[in-house]
């Protein structure tokens, strides 16, 4: 089983600062999940056009059965993740993104800023993250339980 961890952005891609988000999902996925699995982990710019290839690909091509994004889901300029999600996907999930600012909202104000969502696209679900490394263990435990029930509903 293939998952695909997608840290989009602008700094963590060039250099500016370490990636912190991708391995905080990879550390989160390896307590939460029983199965074996493999990571295919990639840093990308907040580019739209290749947030999507990159998503495409990771479905289609590396036949990812998750891909778990963080980053760029904020009201900037260059925040475009939940665009790009949208854009690949056949189906969306709204409940993920809802549920994940409900949960974060109890102890981070700021998280109604995230515009957060997930997706299917054909055997694949996207899930997309915030940008902060604490957010990521906060709002993954918070839809964990529906996520192998979801991409077994899927496959
Ligand atoms: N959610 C949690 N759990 N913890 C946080 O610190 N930060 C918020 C929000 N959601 C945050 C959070 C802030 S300040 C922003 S701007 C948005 O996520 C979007 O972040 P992103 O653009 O890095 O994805």
């Amino acid at each position: 089983m293939r998952i695909g961890i997608l840290t989009v952005s602008d700094r963590a891609s060039h250099g500016v600062y370490e990636d912190r988000g991708g391995p905080a999902i990879r550390a989160c996925l390896t307590e939460f999940l029983s199965c074996e699995w493999q990571p295919h982990a990639m840093v990308i710019p907040d580019e739209q056009e290749q947030i999507e290839a990159t998503l495409k690909a990771m479905c289609d091509d590396e036949g990812c059965c998750l891909i778990v994004t963080t980053g760029g889901t904020g009201p900037a300029k260059r925040d475009v993740t939940p665009e790009a999600t949208e854009a690949v996907c056949e189906k969306l999930l709204p409940g993920f993104g809802e549920l994940m600012r409900q949960v974060s909202l109890k102890s981070v104000p700021t998280a109604i800023l995230s515009r957060q969502t997930a997706g299917i696209r054909g055997k694949t679900l996207i899930v997309n993250l915030p940008g902060k490394p604490t957010a990521i263990r906060e709002c993954l435990l918070a839809v964990m339980p529906a996520i192998p029930y979801c991409v077994d509903l899927i496959g």
